[in-house]
């Protein structure tokens, strides 16, 4: 007798014709039978650019990320062109003393943002320059829109942000992307783009975006939190899945290029559904708390955080992003 507690196992073969096992079998195998790739060219990288020179502070809410003046920002949209990155998002964190109640900093031609824009496409021209649309970064109030009694105005915003569109694009911006959910804003945006001739400035439209606690390291970071209320009547409601299909129609028949859902990892069906139900491509925000929950298990030893971050990206890659905008960008193009 054996002490081989396996020699007690029954070894009778069942009779199966499907074993999927058998392509499981090898990693040669598993990498012919892979339907989802993840490469570099899907990945966009987010900046967070502030004033000053020679900056470069890390962000403790958002691991692997830092402030960058502009100076810095230029070495490393760079490196990353030589990275083979196609694209970096830019996020302007705003002095306090310039912050207003319509914003007016964000068409300041002069101005932070428009600077970032001028020295990414000086440093490196393939690479795609990609502006945020929104007041928040500008605004006393926190909001992404104008704010009177309480209330967050939507046209008066939106001539707003046509105003800062055609600012970016006159510092170069290849693609502007509104993240602050006014209705009718990617029209009113193509329609002044267009006027001042911008009809190749792109425009990829947060379409479902949802009122998120996932963008809480973001505001940290830019000390962007509202001042008051909270962003729940224009982003939309986490519980909401159909309405993203309205958002979406709304933005192709405006004239959006590409359509964004946002937070990603949580909202795989809003993702998967759009690609379904619209021809143009579809970009994910694998947003800052998305992107810090990983890292925050990880450091304490609960899983390992690249394989975890890795696993996600590719489970956003097949809900049907095409384009994911992700923190891990560098850090996965370094160990391409
Ligand atoms: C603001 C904006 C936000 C993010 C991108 N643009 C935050 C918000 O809506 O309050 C969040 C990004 C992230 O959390 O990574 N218009």
């Amino acid at each position: 007798m054996s002490d081989n507690p396996l020699s007690s196992i029954k070894r009778d073969t069942l009779d199966l014709i499907y074993r999927p096992r058998r392509l499981r079998r090898t990693d040669a195998l598993r990498r012919l039978v892979r339907e989802t790739h993840l490469s570099v060219d899907d990945l966009i990288q987010p900046l967070f650019v502030v004033p000053g020179e020679g900056v470069e502070k890390p962000i403790l809410a958002m691991p692997g990320c830092q402030h960058l003046s502009i100076d810095r920002l230029a070495a490393r949209v760079e490196r990353l062109q030589s990275l083979g990155v196609p694209a970096v998002a830019l996020f302007p964190a705003i002095e306090d003393h310039l912050k207003t109640p319509h914003g007016a900093e964000g068409a300041n031609p002069h101005g932070l943002m428009m600077r970032a824009i001028e020295a990414c496409k000086a440093a490196a021209p393939h690479v795609m320059v990609i502006g945020d649309l929104a007041l928040d970064p500008y605004s006393s109030d926190g909001h992404d829109g104008v704010v009177e009694d309480g209330v967050v105005l939507n046209d008066p915003t939106v001539h707003i942000l046509c105003e800062h569109a055609v600012a970016q694009a006159r510092a170069g911006v290849d693609i502007v992307a509104p993240s602050d959910m006014m209705d009718g804003r990617v029209g009113a945006i193509r329609d002044a783009l267009d006027e001042a001739g911008f009809d190749q400035v792109a425009i990829l439209a947060y379409t479902a975006k949802y009122a998120s606690a996932f963008y809480g390291p973001f505001r940290e970071a830019l000390d962007s939190a509202p001042r008051s209320g909270d962003k729940k009547t224009y982003q939309m409601d986490p519980a909401n899945a159909r309405e993203a299909l309205l958002e979406a129609r709304l933005d192709r028949v405006e004239g959006a290029d590409i359509l964004m859902v946002k937070p990603a990892q949580a909202y795989m069906d809003i993702i998967y559904r759009l690609s379904q139900a619209s021809p143009l491509p579809i970009a994910a925000y694998h947003v800052s708390g998305e992107y810090s929950a990983i890292l925050a298990a990880g450091e304490r030893g609960w899983l390992d955080a690249d394989r975890a971050m890795v696993e996600a990206l590719v489970g956003i890659k097949r809900a049907g992003a095409s384009m994911i905008l992700s923190y891990y960008t560098e850090r996965f193009a370094q160990q391409a």
